[in-house]
């Protein structure tokens, strides 16, 4: 068979498969997706095109992650290079020039002194990261007492033991054992009664915080490492911090000695208007974690920024001793910084976390053409997110988002996420006014269609 034809009998099959058995895909209902597939085969800017060679406006930026678009050419040619120059170097012991200026590159976007980067694969990898940086943190200080985690209700923080520990999503813990030890949980930040079709930060909720002090009256400082929560509770269904609960947070934590951990897996690199969305609230985290948009989600990579006297606080011993034991075969691969540098370099060129604060109201106000809609129970956004409540059909909850999911993707020709009964909007940050009318028109008309 000539190339040519090997070429085009490979693309046949991967474009067309016909056995569906072998993968068994993740966090999808794997029975109904077979009997009806969502194949996608490529994408470009704002689109990707089905099997069937069908154009869907991407309105969650793949999964919170293409942040500059799809398959923007300077990434795909960055990748390109990096493939043909060093498909890997090992990352313990040795490393590649591109990890450094990658490194300086997202520090130089942090807020305060968080100026150390550690990399890693995915957000669930920088979660554990992070928890861990934070426990053996104290425990390199002679405080080997803290190492009790708090998260939150409601919260997700990946898919490892130790987010999904922290984490606050019933069905993502309950299957599986007892989780870490020592974790406890903040209650969740919403509600409907006080919060509802809120743009933006709701003013209602800020108290919420305070029960980290009552959590530190129950277990005392001394035990407590670390609290982590997402500044936008993105996967659960789009809940904005209320105004003035992350400014609490911090102070509560500052009075007590506890490292306050941002999990900006979805919130950095654009999301809310900033690099980072603590810049948005003008609070100094000590950690923040990272993944999805650092590469538009090109390569896979993760990462935690850490403040400079975390960093400082394991550089101590004889120099020749590891410092921190942890680390990824796959941190700061060579693929992934080039096409990390490239991704930041689209952000900056096209001024595009200032576009995403510019886009934010015109967002939310054809976000809110939906209330009234068969259905719509709240709305709230937040940058260029918003989560859509609808109320859950009698005995199948999740039932009708996920209809709403299938009949975007299989009629209107738009990608949507179905979380729950929420549908969660966050598309690329290269949307254009017209394409966000799109959305909410395609999505307006999958939501009467399944009333
Ligand atoms: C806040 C947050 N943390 C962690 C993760 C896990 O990231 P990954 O799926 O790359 O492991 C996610 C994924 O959506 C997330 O939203």
């Amino acid at each position: 068979m000539a190339q040519t034809d090997l070429a085009q009998t490979r693309r046949a099959t991967v474009t067309a498969p016909n056995d569906l058995e072998s993968y068994w895909l993740p966090f999808t209902p794997n029975r109904s997706f077979k009997r009806s597939p969502r194949l996608i085969v490529r994408a470009k800017d704002m689109h990707y095109y089905s099997a069937d060679n069908r154009a869907l406006i991407d309105g969650t930026a793949g999964l919170w992650c293409t942040n500059a678009g799809h398959n923007r050419d300077p990434i795909v040619e960055a990748i390109k290079r990096a493939a043909e120059t060093l498909d890997y170097s090992p990352a313990f012991q040795f490393a590649h020039p591109v990890a450094f200026e990658l490194a300086g590159r997202v520090a130089a976007l942090a807020p305060g002194d968080l100026n150390r980067v550690f990399f890693c694969n995915s957000g669930s990898e920088a979660v554990d990261t992070a928890l861990k940086i934070a426990l053996a943190y104290h425990n390199v200080r002679g405080e080997g007492s803290r190492t009790r985690l708090i998260g939150r209700e409601r919260g997700y923080h990946g898919v490892g033991f130790g987010g999904i520990s922290v984490g606050g999503i019933v069905n993502n813990r309950k299957f599986f054992g007892s989780l870490l030890a020592g974790v406890d949980h903040l209650p969740a930040t919403y509600s409907r009664e006080h919060q509802a079709f809120t743009k933006g930060e709701p003013q209602w909720g800020a108290h919420f915080a305070d029960e980290l002090e009552r959590l530190v009256t129950l277990h005392d400082a001394a035990t407590i490492a670390a609290v982590i929560v997402e500044p936008m509770a993105g996967s659960t269904g789009v809940l904005p911090a209320p105004q003035g609960y992350l400014q609490r947070l911090r102070a509560i934590c500052d009075r007590h000695g506890i490292l306050l951990i941002f999990d900006e897996v979805i919130t950095g690199f654009g999301r809310l208007g900033y690099a980072f969305a603590a810049e948005r609230y003008g609070v100094v985290p000590d950690l923040i974690t990272f993944a999805k948009g650092i590469t538009s989600g090109s390569v896979p990579m993760g990462g935690v920024i850490a403040r400079d006297g975390i960093y400082q606080a394991f550089m101590r011993g004889p120099e020749h001793v590891i410092e921190l034991f942890h680390g990824y075969t796959y941190s700061a691969h060579p693929l992934a910084c080039a096409a990390g540098l490239a991704t930041l370099d689209l952000y900056r060129d096209e001024n595009l976390f200032a576009r995403a604060k510019t886009l934010e109201p015109r967002f939310a106000d054809a976000a809110m053409t939906l209330r009234g809609l068969p259905g719509v129970l709240d709305i709230r956004t937040v940058g260029l997110a918003v989560g859509i409540d609808l109320a859950s059909r009698a005995g199948a909850p999740g039932l009708r988002a996920y209809q709403v999911m299938e009949r975007a993707f299989q009629e209107e020709g738009v990608m949507v996420r179905a979380a729950g009964d929420t549908i969660a909007l966050s598309p690329p940050l290269i949307v254009s006014e017209a394409q966000i009318d799109e959305i909410f028109d395609k999505v307006g008309r999958a939501i009467k269609a399944v009333a």
